[in-house]
């Protein structure tokens, strides 16, 4: 992604081991921040916060956070305890532990003194191989884009919920690189983003993104989605997931269980784009996927931009409302029409994913 023309990524080593760079999401879009990252707390903590979300972004942290927490003679229970402390971070995206179990699968075997150096090439690798998975998935799900566009011989309108784009990986995104390879190849494009209250991923980060790379899009309120669908205006939706379980079952962001009925209602199809890292075997449907309980202040209250260029926070809600705040949902996969990934779209079924992914669907 481009940000002022540069080529950047979401998050980047520092020389010498010293730490890692990130973007702070939590400034966005009022001000672009990069922080650095020294320890394993600090990405722990990056995590938890959400200064970086998304699930393919949160394993890469924490790949690089266990890195962070290594010392030159790593032993088993400072691997174990530091995998425990950054797995507690978030629970719902199975990137995070798809992440850790992988660091952990390299870095066991080896001697104390080796697993620091290969902490660090795991995590450059597993950030390198998430950018590949993106741009594969972008070339997948293009096609679904181009041949909308040679069937309605006019602009095509992709609704999106959430970020799953650049921001929520290291490069180009899930659901947001085909939109990218759309634009890139000169397919028209415009976005419908989602705002995605609480808090608003979509109307922070995804338009920003977009509105960096130059693609056209429009910011709705996440209750003018359906109104919108049922007149006309939405060609198909694609959101990106947390976790699929093996029979096609998708934990997205909250409000995405809504968007795929009314989809389903209108006949809009709905994608689902994920890399195969975001694919749980263990689960064989979406009932067992833990979903995620954030603060209530994410509810009542709700950041923005002050003149001096600030952030701050505001309150919308009466001092004495409680406020509840599920962070996801499950859409059956009887409402999604296509699952997109790296190796190619398949229908939400065990049989379509296990058609993609033999070895996983073994595991
Ligand atoms: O709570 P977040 O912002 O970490 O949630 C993750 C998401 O952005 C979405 O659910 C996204 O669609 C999946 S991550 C590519």
């Amino acid at each position: 992604m481009n940000i002022h023309g540069t080529p950047t990524r979401t998050i980047r080593p520092l020389p010498d081991f010293a730490g890692v760079e990130i973007i702070d999401q939590t400034l966005l879009p009022h001000r672009l921040e990069f922080r650095p990252l020294r320890t394993l707390d600090d990405a722990a903590e990056a995590i938890a916060v959400m200064r970086v979300r998304g699930a393919p972004l949160i394993g890469v942290t924490a790949a690089y956070g266990l890195a962070l927490g290594l010392a030159d003679e790593a032993h088993d229970a400072t691997l174990e305890t530091g995998c425990a402390r950054l797995l507690a971070t978030r629970p719902t995206a199975v990137n995070l532990r798809w992440a850790l179990e992988r660091m952990q699968g390299v870095l066991v075997p080896l001697p104390a003194a080796q697993r620091r150096g290969a902490a660090w090439r795991e995590a450059a690798a597993i950030a390198d191989e998430d950018v590949a998975l993106n741009q594969a998935i972008g070339r997948h799900g293009m096609a679904l884009l181009r041949a909308c566009h040679e069937r309605r011989a006019r602009t095509v309108q992709v609704m999106t919920h959430c970020n799953a784009g650049w921001l929520a990986t290291v490069d180009w995104g899930t659901a947001l690189a085909p939109i990218y390879a759309a634009f890139d190849a000169g397919i028209p494009v415009h976005v419908w983003v989602s705002e995605t209250r609480p808090r608003n991923q979509g109307a922070s980060l995804t338009a920003w993104e977009l509105a960096q790379h130059g693609v056209p899009h429009t910011v709705i309120a996440d209750n003018a989605a359906g109104h919108l669908m049922q007149h006309g205006q939405v060609d198909l939706v694609i959101v990106g997931a947390d976790r699929v379980a093996a029979n096609g079952d998708v934990a997205n962001k909250i409000g995405t269980y809504m968007k795929a009925l009314a989809a389903h209602d209108n006949g809009v199809p709905f994608h689902v784009a994920v890399p195969g890292p975001t694919i749980d075997w263990r689960l064989a449907d979406g009932t067992g996927i833990p979903i995620e309980e954030r603060a209530a202040a994410e509810v009542t209250h709700i950041p923005g931009a002050t003149e001096d260029d600030g952030v701050t926070s505001v309150r919308l809600t009466p001092p004495q409302s409680a406020a509840a705040n599920p962070a996801f949902d499950v859409t059956p996969a009887r409402l999604v029409h296509s699952i997109v990934t790296e190796r190619g779209v398949c229908p939400a079924t065990a049989a379509g994913l296990a058609a993609l992914y033999p070895h996983g669907a073994r595991a």
